[in-house]
């Protein structure tokens, strides 16, 4: 029997599915399903800075203190009650108590100010890493690209300054100098990164002329933006790798571990075919490695990355060619 156990961000996974963050791992009950289908992680569905920040300042707020006391919280935490913070913490210690595979908790946020202070309350709570999503939207036209890259530094520094558990970093692709931003970034106190993060996409309804949600899952087509990044990055890199959007069946998996990742990270695929997708995707797994007498993962993860190709033009290609046109493609 092949070993499909990974390490990703320093935690043993006995195979490299972990299921993401989203509403499906916001519920103990879900959380079970989705590991009695043979997850190798899960990330618990994110808290969001302001859920924080807003729920600290109506305590402190209560307290006489400011702000930019959050320490002082020490002393009136029995005065947060069956708020979100207090839910979130309870959802860590549940989902831990109910499943025996690593639970990542996760944080949405974009600034490094004082809600920093709650990723300890996360550690203590029992989580085994927490997953950072960061995204700094572009749209302030005084902050420069070296302004808002500094402020991953800033939140980086912070948070692993506060806890001992790994944290990973979930990215956006939206970055200048996106390779060397993921080398550096790699280099800092975090443990893995998420390659990477699917948004939001506005749309318009032209009868309502109102804005509306696009499409909220993702297809296994949108799985080549991280399937290249992934390729061009894991030899550069100095932590690990998890791939994520557009990962939807076992040949997915199976592309991203070839491209260098050392895990991956489902979602849409869970909502739309159930939990039971998982144990599909690892038998297609265990499959591919019979069929090619791999015997763990990392005798063939990274054999398509940009280190053991000679194509590897192909992953920095970006316009197409008259090669693709001249065929039958267009
Ligand atoms: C309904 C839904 C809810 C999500 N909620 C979160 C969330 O709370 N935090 C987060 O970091 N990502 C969230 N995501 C993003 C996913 O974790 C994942 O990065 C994205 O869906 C791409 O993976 P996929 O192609 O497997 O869906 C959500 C995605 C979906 C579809």
């Amino acid at each position: 029997m092949a070993d499909l156990s990974t390490i990703y961000a320093g935690l043993k996974l006995k195979n490299p599915i972990i299921a993401g963050s989203s509403g499906l791992t916001g519920t103990v009950e879900s959380i079970k399903k989705i590991a009695e289908n043979g997850a190798g992680a899960i990330v618990l569905k994110s808290i969001f800075e302001e859920e924080i920040t807003n729920e600290y300042e109506k305590v402190l707020e209560s307290a006489g203190a400011s702000y930019y006391e959050m320490e002082y919280l020490d002393y009136f935490d029995y005065k947060i009650k069956s708020d979100n913070i207090n839910k979130y913490l309870k959802l860590i210690t549940e989902a831990k108590a109910a499943v025996s595979i690593p639970v990542i908790a996760s944080i949405n946020c974009v600034s490094s100010h004082e809600w920093t202070y709650f990723a300890k309350k996360i550690e203590e709570a029992g989580a085994d890493a927490i997953e950072l999503n960061i995204f700094i939207t572009a749209s302030d036209i005084t902050k420069t690209s070296d302004d808002i890259e500094n402020m991953y530094f800033e939140i980086i520094d912070k948070i692993t300054q506060k806890v001992s558990i790994p944290v990973t970093l979930k990215l956006s692709s939206h970055f200048t100098d996106l390779t060397n931003f993921i080398k550096i970034i790699s280099e800092t106190k975090i443990k893995g990164l998420v390659l990477f993060n699917k948004f939001f996409s506005p749309d318009i309804d032209i009868e309502k002329r109102k804005i509306v949600s696009g499409p909220v899952f993702s297809s296994p087509e949108d799985i080549s933006k991280s399937l290249r990044w992934v390729a061009i990055s894991s030899n550069n890199v100095s932590c690990s790798l998890a791939a994520s959007t557009g990962i939807h069946d076992g040949e997915g998996v199976i592309k991203q571990i070839l491209a260098g990742a050392d895990a991956v990270q489902i979602v849409s695929t869970i909502y739309k075919n159930g939990a039971e997708i998982i144990p599909e995707m690892i038998k297609d797994l265990e499959e591919f490695m019979k069929r090619y007498n791999y015997s763990k993962i990392s005798d063939f993860k990274g054999e398509m990355s940009n280190k053991n190709l000679k194509e590897v033009h192909l992953y920095e290609r970006m316009q197409f060619m008259r090669y693709f046109s001249d065929k039958d493609i267009l």
